[in-house]
């Protein structure tokens, strides 16, 4: 899988996400089901994108015990999605039961990739919530770490971290990246943020834009100006 766009589909409805995704008529993007969109309509939205011909990152971040985790892993196989994901603080032994449960029969499965630590958790709730002590960005790179010895393809992290988590973990391992603001745009609630050419200079594999495009007047001209932007 090449350098792509991904779209955060954060829509409430099937209704909604279809007037959006109408909206392109050229390059059907890829894009990122959570768990909004997830929740209010069910699988049945998984495979209706994906019969319309777009790729797609299931964002449902699973964090449970390892056989419970595996198990659904390979209920969600079944929808032949093209990405997953879960929470690297589920250990290892979680991470590797994912793997398992995600291979069908025949060896394939999509692509799995960590969420180290939220960009919503800071130095301080991670210390007087988690009671974790080290540097917050010593743990992203041990959790990072952590996935690729599960044999995980990749993980969720800020742009900023991309480039060290590829010097630790090998440029194949894939980095894909939320926070991804215009220069001119509204930054929103996201806190640390970065252009998509500066995400594309050091070095993400896949960003993920929410409203930049899905709030913008254009949305396809916003997803255009990203592609030529981070792909280009
Ligand atoms: O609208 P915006 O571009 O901020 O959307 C970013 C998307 O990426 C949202 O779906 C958000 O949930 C997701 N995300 C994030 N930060 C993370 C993990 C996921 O913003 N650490």
């Amino acid at each position: 899988m090449g350098k792509d766009v991904i779209i955060a589909c954060d829509f409430s409805s099937a209704e909604q996400v279809f007037d959006f995704l109408d909206k392109f008529t050229g390059k059907k993007p890829f894009v990122k089901i959570g768990m909004e969109l997830f929740y209010a309509e069910g699988p049945s939205i998984v495979r209706e994108i994906k019969k319309r011909g777009h790729k797609i990152f299931l964002d449902l971040k699973l964090h449970d015990i390892p056989n419970t985790v595996k198990k659904s892993m390979s209920v969600l196989s079944r929808l032949d999605v093209d990405l997953c994901n879960l929470h690297a603080s589920g250990t290892k032994r979680m991470m590797e039961a994912a793997l398992q449960g995600l291979t069908r029969e025949d060896g394939t499965r999509p692509l799995l990739i960590a969420v180290t630590q939220l960009t919503s958790t800071d130095q301080e709730s991670m210390e007087n919530d988690l009671l974790i002590k080290e540097p917050i960005d010593k743990v992203v790179m041990h959790y990072a770490h952590n996935a690729k010895e599960a044999g995980l393809d990749g993980v969720v992290c800020s742009p900023l971290e991309a480039g060290k988590v590829h010097d630790l973990c090998g440029k194949d391992f894939i980095t894909v990246t939320p926070g991804v603001r215009f220069a001119d745009g509204d930054i929103g609630d996201q806190k640390r943020v970065m252009t998509p050419q500066a995400a594309k200079e050091i070095g993400s594999d896949y960003i993920v834009v929410g409203r930049p495009i899905t709030a913008a007047e254009d949305p396809v001209a916003a997803y255009e100006r990203c592609l030529a932007d981070f792909v280009d």
